[in-house]
């Protein structure tokens, strides 16, 4: 197992990852101190959560299995409330503990209860997709969605303990798989050229193989460390780069309702956006947006839904919680490894980025 510790202004907390690595969960001491530990799981890995609550058991932790059925639906106050009402219920007090063991929807959920509960109780985070352990387990962002948009609503409340068990991703299906390659896509394009070449080899018909990434997925996410420690309110314009591809991604996903493509998919629509943009920007010289395009189309996508226009894009772009005077901070590319912000991009030159996109297809 490797393991880092993530410093953060006022407390820090340690990642570990390996195969295997939630067996030795119980052991931990945010666990050991727990008065309660109620597990929220993804139903689609209740076994793994059934032998997690037999394991605390055993040591004495008094341990509650929740199991979820998870879609991006789940992200919604009405949806979780009476989640709030199971743990009244339980008793779970300030020194209750909730593990979260899912993808990104499980995390941003428990995330955003533990931040709320009681003002605030403790929580673990076992990411489970390839898109939580490269991206989403770290940071302590939580979003609910609002029909509004996507993560309007949330706090940022760090986990006490970030577990990531490669295990766990042995189930994982295909497209999920794409979905997380996406995201690590994203940290090779805005920080590390070295690793972006890496995973242009992992780009493939049938998938990443993603026994030979495990190597990569601990970069990511030490390049996802590196980025919070630094801004972890996510104020400074240090955190915001993470957001790169994320402008047309969102507006993808609420567009074409939420669900229908996964977040890393619809970020590889978002990142070509973004590199097509920044070259019309002057950023990015030609040769390189249109070598990063062909890996980009490479990746496995679904289509982009016919009926919908490059203009109602834009319009869910305009209406984004990071629109400022109807001006839309964008975060583009001017090589890889190196980002700048930009605001002052005009709405025909994203609309013609949008289109450029629509007309060169997957
Ligand atoms: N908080 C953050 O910083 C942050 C960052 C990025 C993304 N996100 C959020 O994360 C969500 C996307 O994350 P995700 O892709 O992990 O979504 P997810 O949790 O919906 O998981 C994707 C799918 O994989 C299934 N699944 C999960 N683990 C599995 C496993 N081991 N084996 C088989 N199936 C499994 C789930 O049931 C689901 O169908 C979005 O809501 C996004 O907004 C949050
Ligand atoms: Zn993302």
């Amino acid at each position: 197992m490797k393991k880092f510790i993530m410093k953060l202004p006022r407390q820090y907390h340690e990642v570990w990852m390996g195969d295997g690595s939630l067996d030795f969960l119980p052991g931990f001491p945010p666990l050991k101190r727990a008065s309660q530990c109620f597990i929220l799981t993804d139903s689609r890995l209740k076994s793994h959560a059934v032998a997690l609550e037999k394991a605390l058991l055993l040591r004495g932790i008094r341990t509650h299995l929740i199991s979820l059925k998870v879609s991006e639906e789940l992200k919604d106050f009405k949806q979780i409330y009476p989640l709030f009402g199971e743990l009244l219920k339980k008793n779970a007090d300030r020194h209750s503990i909730i593990l979260a063991l899912g993808g990104g929807v499980i995390g941003d959920v428990v995330g955003f209860i533990a931040g709320t509960y009681m003002r605030g109780i403790r929580w673990v985070g076992i990411p489970s997709t390839l898109l939580a352990q490269v991206d989403s387990a770290l940071g302590g962002k939580t979003g609910m969605n609002h029909e509004q948009g996507k993560n309007l609503i949330g706090v940022i409340h760090q986990p006490s303990l970030v577990l990531c068990d490669y295990q766990l991703l042995n189930s994982l299906p295909l497209r999920d798989q794409i979905s997380g390659l996406g995201e690590m896509l994203k940290y090779g394009l805005i920080f590390d050229p070295k690793l972006f070449s890496r995973l242009k080899r992992q780009v493939k018909p049938g998938g990443p193989d993603l026994k030979s990434l495990q190597n990569e997925i601990s970069v990511c996410l030490k390049w996802k460390a590196k980025t919070v420690v630094r801004d972890e309110q996510d104020l400074k314009g240090i955190r915001e780069v993470l957001n790169f591809g994320h402008t047309f991604g969102h507006a993808l996903e609420a567009e074409s309702s939420y669900g229908t493509f996964r977040h890393g998919e619809a970020l590889i629509y978002g990142m070509r956006v973004a590199c097509e943009l920044s070259f019309r920007r002057g950023y990015l010289n030609q040769k390189t947006q249109s070598e990063i395009d062909v890996v980009l189309k490479r990746v496995q996508d679904p289509p982009l839904p016919p009926k919908i226009t490059a203009k109602k894009y834009l319009k869910r772009i305009q209406s984004d919680k990071k629109a400022r005077n109807k001006r839309v901070r964008f975060v583009l590319l001017k090589k890889v490894g190196q980002t700048v912000l930009d605001q002052e991009c005009t709405d025909q030159e994203i609309l013609d980025s949008i289109l450029q996109i629509m007309k060169a297809g997957v």
